[in-house]
């Protein structure tokens, strides 16, 4: 039974100083539409929101938490882990920040051609909820994760269904015209016994009612 729904979504950012950062391509629709859908599964949603479009930035009746960084988002993911909770991770948090983000702006050096930017790897967020979720022995905890590739896809898919111990990978491939933002795609949706189901093509709200109905028909035998 489930009582609660996480879902995260959008892109994080990671600041290289004041007015510049690195993020990625990702709109906050998929994880938008997942929370809307996910309202069949409970009333509890909590919907914690990246940079996100700013039509993506609410979810009518969920608690509503918006964070900047990959290690804000990680923070706010842990403190809402209890039982009962089905976790969507459809955010695409930055894999890495700035070793030294600067207080000011960087100033562009006159004549010099190129500029290397030191970067340290951000916290894998499913992996730490798979440890928080062992230390604190939490009953009927679930998590979703998303595979955003740009080639190979089942391979990839199957490697993080594994690796970042989740129950679910929903895989999609992405690319600059491909996977982000308004445009219509499928998924295909890996299981921790080997099985797969594809749902699509459709538009991101018809991806996530299905992906939402097939995870609560799956879960009774989890
Ligand atoms: N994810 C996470 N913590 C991160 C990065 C990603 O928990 N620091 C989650 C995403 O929310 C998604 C899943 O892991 O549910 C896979 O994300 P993806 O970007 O496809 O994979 P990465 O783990 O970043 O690996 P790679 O970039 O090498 O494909």
């Amino acid at each position: 039974m489930i009582t609660k729904v996480i879902v995260t979504s959008g892109p994080t950012r990671e600041w290289i100083d004041p007015v510049r950062y690195i993020s990625n391509a990702s709109s906050g629709k998929m994880g938008f539409n997942l929370a809307e859908s996910a309202k069949q599964l409970t009333t509890n949603i909590v919907y914690i929101a990246g940079g996100v479009d700013l039509q993506y930035a609410i979810v009518p009746d969920a608690k509503c938490i918006s964070v900047e960084t990959t290690d804000d988002l990680m923070r706010a993911v842990l403190a809402e882990m209890e039982d009962n909770t089905l976790l969507i991770m459809a955010a695409a948090p930055a894999d890495y920040r700035s070793l030294h983000p600067k207080d000011q702006k960087m100033k562009k050096q006159l004549g010099q051609k190129g500029l290397v930017l030191e970067l340290t790897e951000n916290p894998d967020i499913l992996k730490n909820v798979s440890l928080k979720k062992k230390e604190r022995s939490l009953k009927n905890f679930w998590t979703l994760g998303f595979s955003a590739e740009t080639e190979s896809l089942e391979q990839n898919a199957k490697v993080k269904l594994e690796a970042k111990g989740v129950d679910w990978i929903a895989g999609n491939i992405v690319g600059k015209n491909l996977g982000f933002g308004e445009v219509e795609s499928e998924i295909i949706l890996f299981y921790k016994n080997g099985e797969s189901k594809k749902i699509g093509p459709g538009t991101k709200q018809y991806l996530a009612e299905n992906i939402i109905s097939e995870i609560q028909k799956a879960l009774p035998s989890v």
